[in-house]
């Protein structure tokens, strides 16, 4: 069993990451926290909150940053428009919440850190000699961005912490937009999720329908960091070294060097079929 705690930004496919996670009895969520990014971090606390609620998820939240180390905030939701809550009901109860105390140890006692918003809670650890065993991370990516033509989301919101936890020594695994925004989900299946009876497939059968609209990304790109620990067969990883550029007009780009003896595995390959035939029996309780 892997001991897990999410470092997320809900976010439509933050959401999918956490459903598909809090379905797999491979993994114990120690702990959820917040940092801003898809939107400031009073909606992105709040969208977990509520996702946190509708999977029954007993594990406390951490709300992490509101701003990035150097630049001002900045927040997909400036960029696509929206308002970035997810269309979910005020939650039933709320979560236990943990004090940057609690966030600091169990993020030292996680055999991974999945980081699927931006790196500043993550650097702030680093900062404060609280090292993760090992990150797994959504972000980056080696062609072309999504937040610019240079930059992914992720990376962009805040270039200056990315930088410093590529640069930390930590294994890192980096699951990169350029295999993550093929992955929308077929019709089909969101029709299959939506008739299913967990709470997993019920929430993902319903916020999929906004996917695209009102800042949500189509692409469950968060998700496939949940997948890679369940399912690594259906990834090709790539050793070497990724670095990011902190300033100019590149600013938020990934540099990725192969190095058979590189701190890092980027993916670059993914069967995409596969992983939503092995999410859709999942997140049904089918397997
Ligand atoms: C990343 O940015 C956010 O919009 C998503 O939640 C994902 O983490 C994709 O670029
Ligand atoms: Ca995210």
């Amino acid at each position: 069993m892997h001991r897990l705690l999410l470092d997320c930004d809900p976010g439509l496919d933050d959401a999918v990451a956490l459903a598909l996670a809090m379905a797999s009895p491979e993994f114990e969520v120690l702990a959820v926290s917040t940092v801003a990014a898809n939107a400031p971090i009073d909606v992105v606390t709040a969208n977990a909150e509520q996702v946190m609620d509708r999977l029954a998820c007993p594990c406390p939240l951490f709300q992490g940053a509101a701003q990035p180390l150097t630049i001002e905030a900045r927040h997909s939701t400036d960029l696509w428009g929206g308002d970035g809550i997810l269309p979910l009901a005020p939650p039933g109860r709320a979560s236990k919440r943990l004090d940057r105390e609690g966030f600091e140890r169990l993020a030292q006692e996680a055999d991974v850190v999945c980081a699927i918003g931006s790196l500043t809670n993550i650097a702030g650890l680093i900062a404060r000699g609280r090292r993760p065993r090992r990150l797994v991370i959504m972000g980056g990516a080696l062609g072309r961005g999504n937040a610019t033509p240079h930059a992914e989301l992720n990376i962009w919101a805040d270039p200056h912490a990315a930088q410093i936890v590529f640069a930390s020594g930590i294994p890192i695994t980096l699951v990169p937009l350029d295999i993550t925004r093929g992955l929308i989900v077929p019709g089909e299946m969101t029709a299959a999720l939506t008739c299913a009876d967990t709470r997993a497939a019920r929430l993902v059968g319903e916020l999929l329908p906004y996917a695209g609209s009102n800042a949500q990304p189509a692409a469950i790109h968060d998700a496939a960091v949940i997948a890679l620990l369940l399912w690594p067969g259906l990834f090709t990883p790539e050793r070497g070294r990724i670095s990011v550029v902190t300033e100019g007009p590149e600013e938020g780009r990934t540099h990725f060097t192969a190095a058979a003896d590189g701190p890092h595995d980027v993916l670059t390959q993914v069967v995409r079929d596969d992983l939503f035939r092995h999410m859709q029996r999942r997140l049904c309780g089918e397997d």
